[in-house]
């Protein structure tokens, strides 16, 4: 997908807090795509007026026109009002192509001056993987040990440029974070690539941008973005393995987990459960949200979720697990205690 897009405009309403809005830029990227917005805004904004402004004033000229001249003279303008309006309507369709240029040169040029950010050398690279309907997100590394897996969410270091690898397991989805950069699609076997770049902290909202089907909506994750110091000590937690339980109660839910088909499915680094299917829980009790941004993490919405994950996002390929109420509530104390 381009830079310019309807779907935008979207953007501007779609959160309270300016945490996904492309008029509200955290990032060198996103500063040059909302510059070409208002420069787009105002342009067509002020066309509109003049549109309706001259409406306003030929609906008065027809009005006096009626009244003074008689009925078959309208019909023939004299040769100096023909060649008046023809002159007039060339004006305007030149005008037209003009300003036409200037919006494609002036979005290419942003595209173009886009395209030119990033830094291979010193940049970090994550791998964002597409999947029907979460995402999978890798820290790529030389070293294989320091290659951290999580899911729906990604930290990143305020002022370093971040190179977003794009690929999906399925069907084509796009990643876009407003407040970041422009969107770049998701597509099957094939490699896409796209560069971000915060430059203060906060918490942006990224989105799926891309029908991919059923929860297509349901296709959140965040990006967090903090100072470098703060971002090393959630990395290097992060590529710990998951603490192991300190109580019974914990111990009992670990079991749990690992006795049903949970573990068919998911990761938590540190124990038997390796599958590659969904997202990696190793660190889950730190992310903000579960089913990629559908519900904030809390122990309640986590219930829910595990109980009844299809009234919450139906279509989603999470198995409907039956716990009795005595093994449900230790592995939710279990999950929310893998920070
Ligand atoms: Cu993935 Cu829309």
């Amino acid at each position: 997908s381009g830079v310019l897009c309807g779907c935008t405009v979207l953007a501007l309403t779609a959160c309270a807090g300016h945490q996904q809005s492309v008029v509200d830029p955290a990032g060198t990227q996103a500063s040059h795509i909302a510059n070409l917005w208002w420069f787009f805004f105002a342009v067509l904004g002020a066309i509109f007026l003049a549109v309706m402004a001259l409406t306003l004033w030929s609906l008065t000229r027809r009005h006096r026109g009626i009244e003074q001249e008689p009925l078959e003279s309208k019909h023939k303008p004299s040769k100096a009002t023909e060649s008046r309006l023809t002159r007039i309507v060339a004006g305007a369709t030149i005008g037209t192509v003009l300003i036409l240029f200037v919006l494609l040169i002036s979005s290419i040029s942003t595209g173009k001056s886009i395209s030119e950010l990033g830094d291979k050398q010193h940049g970090l690279i994550i791998e964002a993987t597409g999947n029907q309907w979460w995402w999978r997100f890798r820290y790529m590394n030389d070293d294989s040990n320091e290659i951290l897996v999580t899911a729906n969410e990604i930290h990143i270091p305020v002022g370093r440029p971040v190179m977003i690898r794009g690929m999906s397991q399925d069907v084509i989805h796009s990643f876009w974070v407003p407040n970041l950069n422009g969107k770049r699609d998701l597509i099957p076997s094939r490699i896409t690539e796209e560069w971000i770049e915060a430059d203060r902290a906060g918490a942006y909202r990224g989105q799926c941008a891309e029908y991919c089907g059923l929860q297509h909506a349901h296709m959140v994750f965040w990006v967090i973005a903090e100072a470098p110091d703060k971002f090393k000590q959630w990395f290097d937690a992060q590529l710990q393995p998951a603490f192991a339980p300190a109580d019974a109660d914990k111990l009992h839910g670990r079991q749990v987990f690992m006795n049903n088909a949970c573990i068919f499915c998911h990761t938590i680094r540190g124990t038997t459960a390796a599958a590659q299917n969904g997202p990696d829980l190793t660190h889950f009790g730190s992310r903000r949200s579960i089913a990629a941004g559908t519900l904030p993490n809390t122990p309640g919405n986590l219930g829910g979720w595990i109980v009844d994950p299809q009234s919450i996002k139906p279509g989603n390929h999470m198995a409907t697990i039956a716990l009795n109420s005595s093994d449900l509530q230790p592995l939710i104390d279990y999950l929310e205690s893998l920070k």
